[in-house]
């Protein structure tokens, strides 16, 4: 069994992915004080300016990768935005992990990211393991907290620890698999190592506590890697409560590399070459350097620094001499990597998001689709003579999936599309920074985009007469430009030999 676990922490904003991030680092040994994930955050802040958006927001726009060691077990822990916005980076940041531990906060419940999130992990069986947050806080009740995610979710839930008390009356936690109750300690009342194993526990929770363990399922392995089932853990990431036996969970439950879906096919992490897929791509990490990182989620094979791998997008191959691992604090260059492993590789924009990379350039990863645009605006220079310079930073941009670039077959004017509004700021504050480029956003005839496809003749017929709603994607793909929901109905019903389609995979 291999002893990598490839997993994210999926979160409304504000449940505590940061502060449980920071702690699990800590805990695996990455990191040696806390603060340094947001210390960490700060020093890349001023290094670029349109990270301002994350200050002022107090969100994280980017993702990154941390990868850390522990008895034996490597995880690699994939952040995801967490930002209200549903966007396709968080999508996609999804695509490459093998699991997920979902937060809540246990004073707000299940929250609105928190199950779109949980939707896209299950659309992809994504087995998840639930944190319950803040109970060193007043919360809601224990019953009312774990019926809400079985209800909302349409999960079995199997809790495996109990708060004893939460807020004012919290005594610690008991973790059912040992019976013993993590106590806090001084005047933080945090938990610094004291467990008490023959605990006293007051009368007023031993009814319930009998009741967590015995009126819910039981733990099943098979269940929770189905996706069918989630063990909640309770606790506090600020205070300590909790993490270890998160992390234990994870070692001992979640899903090693699982096999990756290319059309049929199953890869499994066995199969007899080196294969993986590029899930983000990230431009401009450092300013001062124009590089371009692509990250590749491997899939199977070891893969050995120096190896020629072949992108589906080139066709012919290329050496990678420069790998990366992201470790909490630093970067390495990677000698080798195993299925599981996420590595980074440094390009001049050859790879792009949902490319395959293989030895024998067979296989095609499926799955990673782009989403239609809810929101479509047209770019205005400021200064005009800057349109060579636009055009590279929107090439840039969209490789990277901050937004989609719509080019119309008539007229000259660009369009952008994005699934959510604070890709529309990115986008600005980035063309600025990163770019020197002055722009504005302004109002577009449309509403939403649809792929369309078709026999050549259906096609030929459609563009003949739809000419000033159409559009090329930066693939060249040809995309029906719709004024509202109510087009595309229409058009779908006029043209029954075409298909209009709201997600598009590469
Ligand atoms: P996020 O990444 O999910 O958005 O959440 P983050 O970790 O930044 O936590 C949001 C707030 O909740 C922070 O407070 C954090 O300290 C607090 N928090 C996280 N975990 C716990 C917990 O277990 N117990 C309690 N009581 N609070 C917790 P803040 O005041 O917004 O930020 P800060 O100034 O403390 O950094």
């Amino acid at each position: 069994m291999s002893d990598r676990r490839t997993f994210a922490i999926i979160s409304h904003p504000d449940a505590g992915k940061t502060t449980l991030t920071e702690k699990l680092l800590l805990t695996g040994g990455a990191i040696h004080l806390a603060g340094e994930v947001k210390a960490r955050g700060q020093a890349r802040r001023a290094r670029s300016d349109w990270m301002k958006i994350e200050q002022q927001r107090g969100i994280s726009v980017t993702s990154s990768v941390m990868t850390f060691e522990r008895e034996g077990i490597t995880f690699n822990l994939l952040d995801t935005p967490g930002h209200e916005d549903f966007s396709e980076d968080t999508y996609r940041t999804l695509t490459a992990v093998d699991s997920a531990i979902m937060v809540i906060d246990a004073a707000k419940g299940i929250e609105p990211q928190t199950r779109k999130l949980f939707e896209v992990c299950r659309l992809r069986s994504v087995p998840i393991i639930t944190f319950v947050n803040k109970v060193d806080r007043e919360g809601r009740p224990v019953f009312e907290l774990l019926d809400e995610i079985a209800d909302m979710l349409a999960l079995d839930v199997s809790p495996q620890a109990y708060p004893v008390g939460m807020g004012g009356e919290f005594e610690g936690v008991l973790d059912f698999a040992t019976g013993c109750v993590a106590r806090p300690e001084g005047p933080s009342k945090e938990f610094t190592g004291t467990r008490d194993c023959d605990p006293a526990i007051p009368e007023r929770f031993a009814e319930e506590i009998e009741l967590a363990q015995i009126g819910y399922p039981e733990f099943d392995l098979e269940a929770y890697r189905n996706g069918d089932l989630t063990p909640v853990y309770f606790g506090s990431a600020l205070k300590n409560f909790g993490v270890t036996e998160l992390i234990e969970a994870i070692a001992k439950y979640a899903p090693p590399p699982r096999p990756q879906p290319a059309g049929d096919e199953q890869i499994a992490p066995d199969h007899n070459e080196v294969t993986g897929f590029i899930f983000k791509v990230q431009a401009n990490m450092d300013p001062n350097h124009r590089d371009r990182i692509a990250f590749m989620r491997q899939v199977s094979g070891t893969f050995k620094r120096g190896m020629k791998l072949t992108p589906s997008g080139l066709g012919k191959p290329v050496a990678i001499h420069s790998p990366i691992l992201f470790f909490a604090q630093d970067r390495e260059v990677a000698d080798t990597a195993e299925p599981g492993d996420i590595i980074g590789i440094p390009n001049h924009g050859t790879l792009r998001v949902g490319d395959t990379l293989s030895e024998k350039n067979a296989i095609r990863f499926t799955g990673l689709p782009n989403f239609a645009p809810e929101i479509l605006r047209r770019v205005a220079l400021v200064d005009p003579t800057k349109t060579k310079q636009l055009r590279k930073a929107l090439d840039d941009l969209s490789e990277e999936g901050v937004i989609q670039v719509f080019y119309p077959e008539i007229g000259g004017q660009w369009i952008i599309g994005v699934v959510g509004q604070l890709q529309l700021d990115v986008l600005i504050s980035r063309l600025s920074a990163e770019y020197k480029v002055e722009a504005r956003l302004e109002a577009s005839p449309f509403a939403t985009a649809r792929w369309i496809k078709g026999d050549e003749k259906a096609m030929n017929e459609f563009e003949k007469f739809n000419l000033s709603n159409l559009a090329k994607d930066r693939d060249g793909d040809l995309v029906f430009m719709a004024k509202s929901p109510w087009d595309v109905n229409y058009q779908q019903e006029k043209n029954p030999d075409l298909t209009f389609s709201a997600t598009k995979e590469r």
